[in-house]
């Protein structure tokens, strides 16, 4: 299976960096499939430039109605129409920012699914969590919670403390924790469980990409600072295990 190289540019990027950036991966020729989640505003211009190239969008939340009164929300639908064929959902910045719970990901990943979208659910330890020893078990409860029957997306497990830190998990922590999850959705999903893709997240960078992305069960990378520029994050996609 192909690895997915998935960009997310949280609440950064304007009008003027897409048709640079969006020409750069249009040149571009990775062996995995890239994702760009650039913020809601940007999403129908994106696709525009990305038009006719095999670079797929995605947003980075939906809510969990198609419509409705939800002031500042955007619908799954919304997102579709605009271009997107993905959603990140439950990232940790909005589980502690907005108070997102696993079964508000669960919903909004029903509904992102009924608008035609693939969810990326992500999960991931604090860093007290893992100090504790508590990492697995809390990251099967999220998977538990956070994931519809039938999920046939993609996970991301994201170390809270990670992210956007410079620090990594060892590669065999790592190795080890994808291991559990893929146990645990096979668990949960039975033997559709297998095919879902794990990414991993969490100050990927092009120096440890490689080390990161040949581990067993690393289906793909969810790269947040990095991918904010074309020429890294396409550094990145470089160092994508072909299978
Ligand atoms: P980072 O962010 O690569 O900047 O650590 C990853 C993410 O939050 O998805």
């Amino acid at each position: 299976m192909r690895q997915v190289i998935a960009g997310n540019w949280k609440m950064q990027g304007r009008l003027a960096d897409i048709s640079a950036y969006a020409a750069d991966l249009k040149a571009a020729t990775p062996s995995a499939m890239l994702l760009v989640c650039p913020p809601f505003l940007l999403v129908d211009r994106f696709a525009a430039a990305l038009l006719g190239s095999a670079v797929a969008l995605g947003g980075q939340d939906c809510h969990w109605a198609a419509q409705g009164a939800h002031t500042g929300d955007i619908s799954a639908p919304m997102l579709a129409e605009a271009g997107a064929s993905h959603v990140i959902l439950g990232h940790s910045e909005r589980r502690a920012d907005h108070a997102e719970s696993n079964a508000i990901v669960r919903a909004k990943a029903q509904a992102a699914i009924a608008a035609g979208l693939t969810a990326i659910i992500c999960v991931g330890e604090t860093e007290a969590e893992r100090d504790a020893g508590e990492a697995a078990d809390i990251v099967k409860t999220q998977l538990r919670h956070s994931l519809p029957d039938g999920f046939a997306g993609l996970i991301a497990y994201e170390p809270v403390w990670a992210i956007g830190t410079g620090r990594t998990p060892g590669t065999e922590e790592i190795a080890t924790m994808h291991a559990t999850i893929r146990a645990a959705v096979v668990a949960q999903l039975g033997e559709s469980g297998r095919a879902l893709p794990i990414l991993y997240g969490g100050s990927v960078k092009p120096d440890n990409a490689a080390a990161i992305l040949v581990l067993p069960e690393v289906g793909g990378a969810l790269v947040g600072g990095a991918s904010l520029k074309a020429a890294d994050f396409l550094a990145i996609a470089a160092c994508a295990r072909h299978d």
